[in-house]
Formats: structure tokens, C-alpha cells, sequence
């Protein structure tokens, strides 16, 4: 018997040595077998102990089993070449990380930063200048500055996303220690943060993420952008007003863009306005007015606020949705196109 298993691991290791061409997974699967499977040559050699004489079955049994292990290991062996060759097989060839990368072209503006930037250029024009704020804010910049009272809806929570009392943002102070953290729902708060930081005359326009808990649809979005201005001088009047939307729409939208404006209620301006537009000559506009943004003239009670005096300045805001201009210009009917990183919707403004 000795001679036998000598034999087979004789073999075994001539089959299964490293310098011998690796077997494909099957004829490993059944070399195996003949070996260590239930019919296998091992197996047949432990069957043959029971007529083994007593006084040699240690012996041979303790052969038998290093046998078995010294062709396990070579198995085991055989076994993670295949699994590494196969492994390497389905990685596809070699790469060679010094060729130069495939030609995918240039990038290009998103459609809403192009509009974006395109707005803060023509309002640079005329003397604006770009002014940024938080868009985790506290109420009294979002609401209690801009003279919102407590109980208006748009502090509701089901408007505004607040964020929990437990959290702390070191470089947006809290006003008073009871206030809450929220994502700012307009970017009318900038108006507040800049009027706080110097003195008049001021002209910024701001533009920026705001959220509010807007379920998504075609027209609606959790999340969206806006265009904020405001201008504080002396002497402002809402001709000052009307004429500079009318300049901004024309720059962006063409020399036909009408506005025009509907009396309307905010709390941070007297009077205050929604901001219609025409531009019939836009494609896929079928409306003669759409409603664009709010505006007015900046009210009293806000200029006092921020400790400017009610009787010697006097200015004009206004805020817009970004997507709402854009959709026009481009003629896109949902706003959802804008946050899917479709390549095929975003080539077709580069
Ligand atoms: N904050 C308003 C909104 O989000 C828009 C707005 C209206 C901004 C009137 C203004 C303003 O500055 O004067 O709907």
C-alpha cells in the first residue's frame, strides 16, 4: 500500500506542478475526483484498511493521511491559479495608464449656471455687484428681518424645511438662543445680511440655492435657485425699478420682452408687485404674460431694522426664480430635466 500512495502523490504532483500547464476548471473538477472523490484512488486506499493487520493500521493510516493532505494542498493549490487566471480573463486586457485618455470633449455651463451668470453679467453692467449669503439661515434673516410675521404661512413647516433644534453652525450665529436653523426658502435674506454689513448706497444682486418643501412635479422642485437684487440710494423710485427689469429682460431674453407689474403683497416691501413677462417671440411661449418674480420698494419697517433711516433712503428689491427663465429661454416644459445629468439634455447647450 505504501508503494500506491507513493504512486499517487508521485503523480498528483506531476499533474498539478506550478511549471505544468494549468487544466481548465472541468478537467480540474474531474482530476479531483479521481483523487479524493468518493471513487477516487485515495479513497479506494482507505476502503482497503479494514484488511489491514492490526499492528500496521497506525502507521499506514497516518500515511494515508498525510497523503491526503499533500494532495489537498496541491489541489488547493491548482485550484487558485484557475481562479486567479479566470479572474484575470473576465478583467478584460491590460491597460496601459500612459496612453493618453479617450477625447471626450470639452465641458460646457450647465443651462442654469449659464443663465445664472448670464444675469449677474448684465447687472454687473449697470453697477451690481455680486453679494452671497448661507443657505442654512436662521429665521431672522429669512423671515423676521423682511418683516414676515410669525404666524405666515411660509414659516410654516410645511413650507419651510427647519432644521433640528439640536444642531449648531458655528459660522451662522443665532440672533436669539430660541430661534430655529432652516434652509433659507428665498434669497431675499441676503438683502438683510448686506444691508447689516455697511451703509447705503448698495446695489447687489444675489443668486442661490433656496428649498422649500415643494412636492416634485414638472414645475416644482424641493430645490431650486433664485436671483435676488436690491438697491438702496437716495431718491429711488419704482420708475428706477421698472426700468432696470426692463433692461435685465431685455439683455437676456431680446429687445420684444415685455414686463409688466400686478399689484401683490410681501412683507419686506411697500407697495409690492408680481413681475409678469412677454416674450411671445421666444419659441414654445404660448402665453401672452408669465409671471417671473416679485418686487417693490423696499419697506420702512425693514430699513429700520438694519438701522437705516426710513426718511433719507429709499431702494427697490426684487427676487426671481432662475429654472422658471431658463425653461422660457430654452423652451424646456419640466424642471426635472435640469437635475438628471442627462448627457443628451446637457450637449444640447454646449
Ligand atoms: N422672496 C420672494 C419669493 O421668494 C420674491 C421677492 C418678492 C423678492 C419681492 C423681493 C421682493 O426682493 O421685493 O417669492
Amino acid at each position: 500500500m505504501q508503494h500506491t500512495l507513493d504512486a499517487i502523490l508521485t503523480s498528483a504532483r506531476a499533474e498539478f506542478a506550478a511549471d505544468v500547464p494549468l487544466p481548465s476548471r472541468a478537467e480540474f473538477e474531474a482530476a479531483k475526483a479521481r483523487y479524493v472523490g468518493p471513487n477516487g484512488q485515495l479513497t479506494a486506499q482507505m476502503k482497503k484498511m479494514g484488511s489491514v493487520p492490526k499492528e500496521e493500521r497506525p502507521a499506514l493510516g497516518k500515511l494515508i493521511n498525510q497523503t491526503k493532505l499533500d494532495v489537498q494542498q496541491l489541489l488547493d493549490a491548482a485550484l487558485a491559479r484557475i481562479e486567479a487566471g479566470e479572474l484575470r480573463a473576465s478583467l478584460g486586457p491590460p491597460i496601459d495608464p500612459t496612453l493618453p485618455a479617450p477625447d471626450i470633449g470639452p465641458g460646457s455651463y450647465h443651462p442654469l449656471s449659464a443663465v445664472r451668470e448670464e444675469l449677474s453679467r448684465i447687472l454687473r453692467k449697470v453697477g451690481f455687484t455680486v453679494a452671497d449669503g448661507p443657505e442654512v439661515e436662521t429665521e431672522y434673516y429669512c423671515f423676521d428681518a423682511l418683516n414676515t410675521p410669525a404666524d405666515h404661512p411660509a414659516r410654516d413647516t410645511q413650507d419651510t424645511f427647519y432644521l433640528p433644534s439640536s444642531v449648531r453652525f458655528a459660522n451662522v450665529p443665532k440672533k436669539t438662543e430660541h430661534e430655529h436653523y432652516l434652509l433659507r426658502t428665498h434669497t431675499s435674506s441676503v438683502q438683510i445680511r448686506t444691508m447689516l454689513k455697511g451703509q447705503p448706497p448698495i446695489r447687489i444682486v444675489s443668486p442661490g440655492r433656496v428649498y422649500r418643501r415643494d412636492t416634485t412635479d414638472a414645475t416644482h422642485s424641493a430645490n431650486f435657485q433664485q436671483l435676488e437684487c436690491l438697491y438702496v440710494d437716495k431718491n429711488v423710485t419704482i420708475a428706477d425699478l421698472k426700468a432696470l427689469l426692463d433692461y435685465l429682460f431685455e439683455s437676456l431674453l431680446g429687445k420684444d420682452t415685455k414686463t409688466r407689474f400686478r399689484p401683490h403683497y410681501f412683507s419686506y416691501t411697500e407697495p409690492s408687485f408680481e413681475v409678469d413677462l412677454s416674450a411671445r417671440h421666444l419659441p414654445k411661449v404660448n402665453k401672452e404674460w408669465i409671471e417671473i418674480g416679485g418686487c417693490g420698494m423696499v419697506d420702512p419697517a425693514v430699513f429700520a431694522d438694519v438701522g437705516y433711516d426710513p426718511e433719507v433712503w429709499s431702494g427697490y428689491a426684487f427676487g426671481m426664480g432662475i429654472e422658471r427663465l431658463a425653461m422660457l429661454l430654452y423652451g424646456i416644459d419640466d424642471i426635472r430635466y435640469f437635475y438628471q445629468n442627462d448627457l443628451r439634455f446637457l450637449r444640447q447647450f454646449a
